[in-house]
């Protein structure tokens, strides 16, 4: 049992995820700092007591009140995906852990017992793993002992997919992590988005959760792709692109624009078109999916597959498929992802009634109610539940995070933070996650 509270800094604050997670184990917040102006005023507003400052690179350093806990999702654009995976060389963005090494530095003999860090999972083999043993050695020469892991939220029953690297550390001459475990992964099938959904919820103004009608024709036409599809037959667990029904252009052995004019004049196109045209690249542009319209000798393999499949696929159902595309015209019609799906739900009932559903530029797909996909810092990537009839709500994605606040982020664009509150709850952290890695670090590290 932990037997007294402690006192931790929250680096990097956002909406305050390490905050809420540290406080319900009992220990107080005793500095924060963000950057952001509007997050900085919320998380005021959140945390009336907890002193907030602002840039980090501004701050006076040495005015960082004594504390035993270091915690800290700092930015993580250079490491991520999403980003230019510049790590440490993006020195506007990457130099933030030598920040935190700064802030260990300047308390010397009176360096927190504890570090609690969180970043993408993808810090982790950066730069050949280079990057991850940057941060491990020099926080091992300040004295710390270093454990790191993977977890996501959907792993402890909460509905969120989420991978994240947590980054633990304890001063060695305190007894290091000698008592430390990571916590235990609870039993995944009994996770589901059940649990955050609040069913009565009237949508706030501006909240945006309907699907605009050229979704709502897109979901209504894939669902009764679903559920009228020959029941003795196999849906594919790979995506389909409807594009390829009925088409014959080559792809195996070379790309189109590497076929002659003759060949591609021999040949169909999307949804079984007859190739016409003089020009080659008319005909690209015309009647060749926009995957397969790129200039290459040969495409990768994966590509190669998913085509081969989907030709396949058509064969084995083309009376069924003929026959959809005939009654349903405006599918070609369609912006080019919402040509595709992903039907992410082998051998569950065929309909979307009791799945989730999300609009990615990669197709429309459809997965089971289990949990929701990462939430990202983007509005159009927010979960549709057909049960519902809308999108997640704020409060909802708000426990996704395993989150209470009592003042909420904006859902209107630009009145607390850019894109409402999507960037906020989309680069936080999961409250309970990091309570019950804390409740083992704290209690028995
Ligand atoms: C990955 S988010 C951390 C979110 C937080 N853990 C939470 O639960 O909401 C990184 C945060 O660091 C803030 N930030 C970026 N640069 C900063 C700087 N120079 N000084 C202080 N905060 C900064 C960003 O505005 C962002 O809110």
């Amino acid at each position: 049992m932990q037997k007294k509270p402690l006192k931790f800094i929250d680096l990097y604050a956002g909406l305050g995820g390490f905050h809420q997670a540290l406080e319900k184990l009992g220990h107080k917040c005793v500095w924060a700092s963000e950057y952001n102006t509007k997050l900085r005023n919320l998380y005021k507003k959140n945390f009336p007591g907890t002193p907030i400052e602002g840039d980090i690179f501004k701050v006076d350093l040495n005015e960082i009140p004594p504390h035993d806990i270091i915690c800290g999702g700092f930015p993580c654009q250079p490491f991520s995906r999403a980003g230019k995976m510049l790590g440490f060389d993006d020195l506007k963005k990457g130099n933030h852990f030598f920040k935190i090494l700064e802030i260990i530095d300047l308390k010397k003999d009176k360096a927190p017992k504890y570090i609690l860090l969180e970043n993408v999972e993808t810090l982790l083999k950066h730069n050949n793993q280079e990057t991850f043993k940057v941060i491990k050695n020099e926080l091992e020469l300040r004295g710390y002992e270093i454990d790191k892991k993977i977890l996501s939220p959907h792993e402890f029953n909460i509905p969120h997919h989420r991978r994240r690297l947590f980054i633990v550390g304890a001063k060695k001459d305190k007894g290091g992590l000698k008592n430390f475990e990571f916590p235990q992964k609870k039993d995944i099938n009994n996770t589901t988005i059940e649990s955050i959904l609040c069913p009565n919820h009237i949508p706030f103004e501006g909240e945006k959760l309907y699907l605009s009608n050229e979704h709502k024709k897109v979901l209504q036409l894939w669902s009764d792709f679903i559920e009228n599809f020959p029941t003795e037959s196999k849906l594919p667990g790979f995506p389909i692109w409807s594009h390829e029904w009925g088409a014959t252009y080559p792809f195996q052995d070379y790309t189109p624009r590497r076929a002659n004019l003759d060949e591609l004049l021999n040949s169909k196109g999307i949804y079984g078109d007859k190739i016409i045209g003089l020009d080659k690249n008319n005909i690209i542009n015309n009647f060749i999916p926009r995957y397969a319209q790129k200039d290459e000798v040969k495409f990768p393999k994966w590509k190669v597959n998913f085509i081969r499949k989907n030709r396949e696929f058509y064969l084995d159902n083309k009376e069924y498929i003929d026959d959809f595309i005939i009654k349903n015209p405006e599918l070609r019609n369609f912006e080019f992802s919402y040509q595709k799906l992903e039907w992410s739900c082998q051998g569950a009932k065929r309909t979307f009634e009791d799945k989730i559903i999300q609009f990615r530029p990669s197709g429309l797909r459809v997965k089971l109610n289990n949990w929701s996909p990462a939430l990202t810092t983007v509005r159009t990537q927010n979960v549709y539940i057909p049960k519902l009839g809308r999108k997640l709500s704020l409060r909802e994605r708000i426990k996704l995070q395993s989150m209470n606040l009592k003042h909420l982020p904006d859902v209107i664009d630009d009145t607390y933070i850019p894109n409402g509150s999507y960037r906020a709850l989309g680069n936080a952290v999961n409250v309970e996650v990091v309570s019950i890695i804390a409740k083992n670090l704290l209690e028995n590290g």
